[in-house]
Protein backbone atom coordinates (compact mmCIF):
# COMPACT_ATOMS: atom_id res chain seq x y z
CA UNK A 1 0.00 0.00 0.00
CA UNK A 2 0.86 3.51 -0.96
CA UNK A 3 2.07 5.74 2.27
CA UNK A 4 0.57 9.51 2.20
CA UNK A 5 1.17 12.36 3.97
CA UNK A 6 -2.39 14.49 4.32
CA UNK A 7 -2.00 17.95 3.61
CA UNK A 8 -3.21 19.73 7.76
CA UNK A 9 -5.37 22.64 6.36
CA UNK A 10 -6.26 23.38 9.91
CA UNK A 11 -2.84 24.43 10.69
CA UNK A 12 -2.84 27.58 8.45
CA UNK A 13 -2.73 30.80 10.87
CA UNK A 14 -4.54 33.52 10.41
CA UNK A 15 -4.77 36.99 11.73
CA UNK A 16 -1.18 37.00 12.47
CA UNK A 17 0.91 40.81 13.99
CA UNK A 18 3.14 41.70 11.21
CA UNK A 19 2.49 38.46 9.21
CA UNK A 20 -0.16 39.33 6.67
CA UNK A 21 -2.55 36.52 5.97
CA UNK A 22 -1.50 37.33 2.12
CA UNK A 23 2.09 36.03 3.24
CA UNK A 24 0.72 32.88 4.73
CA UNK A 25 -1.58 32.37 2.38
CA UNK A 26 1.70 32.01 -0.82
CA UNK A 27 3.60 30.15 1.56
CA UNK A 28 1.23 27.87 2.78
CA UNK A 29 -0.93 26.86 -0.27
CA UNK A 30 2.39 27.06 -2.54
CA UNK A 31 4.84 26.40 -0.82
CA UNK A 32 3.87 23.21 2.25
CA UNK A 33 1.14 21.92 -0.54
CA UNK A 34 4.13 21.71 -3.32
CA UNK A 35 6.04 19.49 -0.91
CA UNK A 36 2.93 17.40 0.43
CA UNK A 37 2.03 16.91 -3.25
CA UNK A 38 5.70 15.69 -4.31
CA UNK A 39 6.07 14.10 -1.39
CA UNK A 40 2.98 11.40 -2.30
CA UNK A 41 3.98 11.70 -6.05
CA UNK A 42 7.28 9.57 -4.75
CA UNK A 43 5.65 7.27 -2.78
CA UNK A 44 3.89 6.46 -5.72
CA UNK A 45 6.42 6.54 -8.01
CA UNK A 46 8.67 4.09 -5.08
CA UNK A 47 6.00 1.39 -5.85
CA UNK A 48 7.24 0.88 -9.45
CA UNK A 49 10.58 2.26 -9.23
CA UNK A 50 13.48 -0.72 -10.75
CA UNK A 51 16.07 -0.90 -7.79
CA UNK A 52 18.07 -2.90 -10.10
CA UNK A 53 19.10 -0.05 -11.02
CA UNK A 54 20.41 1.59 -8.15
CA UNK A 55 23.60 3.15 -9.14
CA UNK A 56 25.42 6.07 -7.00
CA UNK A 57 25.85 8.42 -9.68
CA UNK A 58 22.41 8.61 -11.55
CA UNK A 59 19.48 6.21 -11.04
CA UNK A 60 15.71 6.79 -10.41
CA UNK A 61 15.80 5.19 -7.61
CA UNK A 62 18.42 7.57 -6.30
CA UNK A 63 16.74 10.61 -7.10
CA UNK A 64 13.46 9.66 -5.64
CA UNK A 65 15.46 8.55 -2.06
CA UNK A 66 17.53 12.31 -2.61
CA UNK A 67 13.86 13.96 -2.84
CA UNK A 68 12.14 12.09 -0.87
CA UNK A 69 13.66 13.19 2.62
CA UNK A 70 13.66 16.95 0.89
CA UNK A 71 9.52 17.23 0.38
CA UNK A 72 9.22 14.59 4.00
CA UNK A 73 11.38 17.46 5.67
CA UNK A 74 9.98 19.97 3.63
CA UNK A 75 6.21 19.11 4.78
CA UNK A 76 7.44 18.43 8.29
CA UNK A 77 9.31 21.61 9.25
CA UNK A 78 6.47 23.65 7.81
CA UNK A 79 3.56 21.55 9.50
CA UNK A 80 5.82 22.44 12.88
CA UNK A 81 6.51 25.92 11.84
CA UNK A 82 2.44 26.86 11.01
CA UNK A 83 1.47 24.78 13.99
CA UNK A 84 3.89 26.87 16.36
CA UNK A 85 2.53 30.63 15.09
CA UNK A 86 -0.93 31.96 16.08
CA UNK A 87 -2.80 35.55 16.80
CA UNK A 88 -2.57 36.66 19.57
CA UNK A 89 0.78 38.13 21.17
CA UNK A 90 1.79 36.56 24.45
CA UNK A 91 5.53 36.49 25.80
CA UNK A 92 7.28 33.42 26.56
CA UNK A 93 6.35 31.51 29.72
CA UNK A 94 8.78 31.38 32.83
CA UNK A 95 8.92 27.41 32.08
CA UNK A 96 10.21 27.83 28.71
CA UNK A 97 12.28 30.57 29.87
CA UNK A 98 13.56 28.48 32.67
CA UNK A 99 14.29 25.66 30.06
CA UNK A 100 16.58 27.43 27.62
CA UNK A 101 18.38 28.99 30.44
CA UNK A 102 19.22 25.49 31.33
CA UNK A 103 21.36 24.94 28.69
CA UNK A 104 21.82 28.52 27.47
CA UNK A 105 22.82 30.34 30.23
CA UNK A 106 19.45 32.67 30.23
CA UNK A 107 16.61 33.31 27.76
CA UNK A 108 17.89 36.44 26.06
CA UNK A 109 20.87 34.39 25.38
CA UNK A 110 18.75 32.05 23.72
CA UNK A 111 17.08 34.30 21.50
CA UNK A 112 19.81 35.86 20.98
CA UNK A 113 21.28 32.60 19.43
CA UNK A 114 18.25 31.64 17.81
CA UNK A 115 17.80 35.00 15.89
CA UNK A 116 21.48 35.02 14.87
CA UNK A 117 20.67 31.03 13.67
CA UNK A 118 18.05 32.79 11.57
CA UNK A 119 20.35 35.59 9.95
CA UNK A 120 23.04 32.80 9.22
CA UNK A 121 21.52 29.81 7.36
CA UNK A 122 19.12 29.96 4.35
CA UNK A 123 16.31 27.86 5.62
CA UNK A 124 15.68 27.24 8.79
CA UNK A 125 16.62 28.62 13.01
CA UNK A 126 15.70 24.96 15.11
CA UNK A 127 15.67 24.59 18.39
CA UNK A 128 16.02 21.55 18.88
CA UNK A 129 15.98 18.53 22.28
CA UNK A 130 18.66 16.92 21.26
CA UNK A 131 17.82 13.10 22.33
CA UNK A 132 20.84 11.81 22.53
CA UNK A 133 22.35 14.59 25.53
CA UNK A 134 19.25 15.62 26.79
CA UNK A 135 19.88 19.25 25.76
CA UNK A 136 18.13 21.92 24.16
CA UNK A 137 20.03 23.37 20.99
CA UNK A 138 19.62 25.54 18.08
CA UNK A 139 20.30 24.41 14.92
CA UNK A 140 20.28 26.09 11.14
CA UNK A 141 19.60 24.78 7.91
CA UNK A 142 20.27 25.64 4.89
CA UNK A 143 17.90 22.87 2.75
CA UNK A 144 15.28 20.91 4.59
CA UNK A 145 17.26 18.08 4.40
CA UNK A 146 20.60 19.05 5.83
CA UNK A 147 23.12 20.29 8.35
CA UNK A 148 20.56 18.62 11.23
CA UNK A 149 21.48 16.23 13.68
CA UNK A 150 20.21 12.72 14.10
CA UNK A 151 17.49 12.21 16.95
CA UNK A 152 16.91 15.26 18.00
CA UNK A 153 13.20 16.65 18.24
CA UNK A 154 11.92 19.91 17.09
CA UNK A 155 10.64 22.13 19.73
CA UNK A 156 10.05 25.39 17.83
CA UNK A 157 10.47 26.13 13.91
CA UNK A 158 11.28 29.26 12.36
CA UNK A 159 11.47 29.33 8.34
CA UNK A 160 13.95 32.12 6.96
CA UNK A 161 13.31 31.42 3.49
CA UNK A 162 12.71 34.14 1.34
CA UNK A 163 9.35 32.67 0.43
CA UNK A 164 8.63 33.42 4.25
CA UNK A 165 8.77 37.12 3.99
CA UNK A 166 9.25 38.48 0.88
CA UNK A 167 5.71 39.76 0.49
CA UNK A 168 5.62 41.61 3.83
CA UNK A 169 9.45 42.66 4.17
CA UNK A 170 11.05 42.26 0.68
CA UNK A 171 14.83 41.81 1.50
CA UNK A 172 14.78 42.79 5.72
CA UNK A 173 14.67 39.66 7.64
CA UNK A 174 15.44 41.04 11.19
CA UNK A 175 11.85 42.40 11.67
CA UNK A 176 10.28 39.12 9.81
CA UNK A 177 12.12 37.89 12.79
CA UNK A 178 10.79 39.79 15.56
CA UNK A 179 7.30 39.66 14.12
CA UNK A 180 7.68 35.80 14.43
CA UNK A 181 8.50 36.17 17.90
CA UNK A 182 5.36 38.19 18.61
CA UNK A 183 3.21 35.01 16.98
CA UNK A 184 4.93 32.04 18.59
CA UNK A 185 2.10 29.71 20.21
CA UNK A 186 4.10 29.00 23.23
CA UNK A 187 1.18 26.50 24.31
CA UNK A 188 2.14 24.19 21.25
CA UNK A 189 5.88 24.88 22.32
CA UNK A 190 5.39 23.34 25.52
CA UNK A 191 3.50 20.73 24.67
CA UNK A 192 6.24 20.24 22.15
CA UNK A 193 9.03 20.31 25.37
CA UNK A 194 6.92 17.93 27.46
CA UNK A 195 6.88 15.32 24.86
CA UNK A 196 10.51 15.50 24.37
CA UNK A 197 11.44 15.08 27.81
CA UNK A 198 8.67 12.04 27.91
CA UNK A 199 10.74 10.23 25.05
CA UNK A 200 13.96 11.62 26.57
CA UNK A 201 13.12 9.10 29.68
CA UNK A 202 13.11 6.23 27.59
CA UNK A 203 15.75 7.14 24.69
CA UNK A 204 18.83 7.66 27.60
FE1 LIG B 1 8.70 27.83 3.84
Amino acid sequence: MTEKWEKKSTLKPKGLDGISDQQIEYHFETHYNGYVTKLNEIWEKMQTVDRSKANQNYSEFRELKLEETFNYDGSLLHELYFGNLHSGSSSAPESFKSAVAKDFGSYEKWLEDFKATGIAFRGWSLLVFDLNTGKLRNIGADVHNTNGIWNAIVILSLDVYEHAYYTDYGPKRAPYLDAFMKNVNWSEVEKRLQKAHKAYEVFK
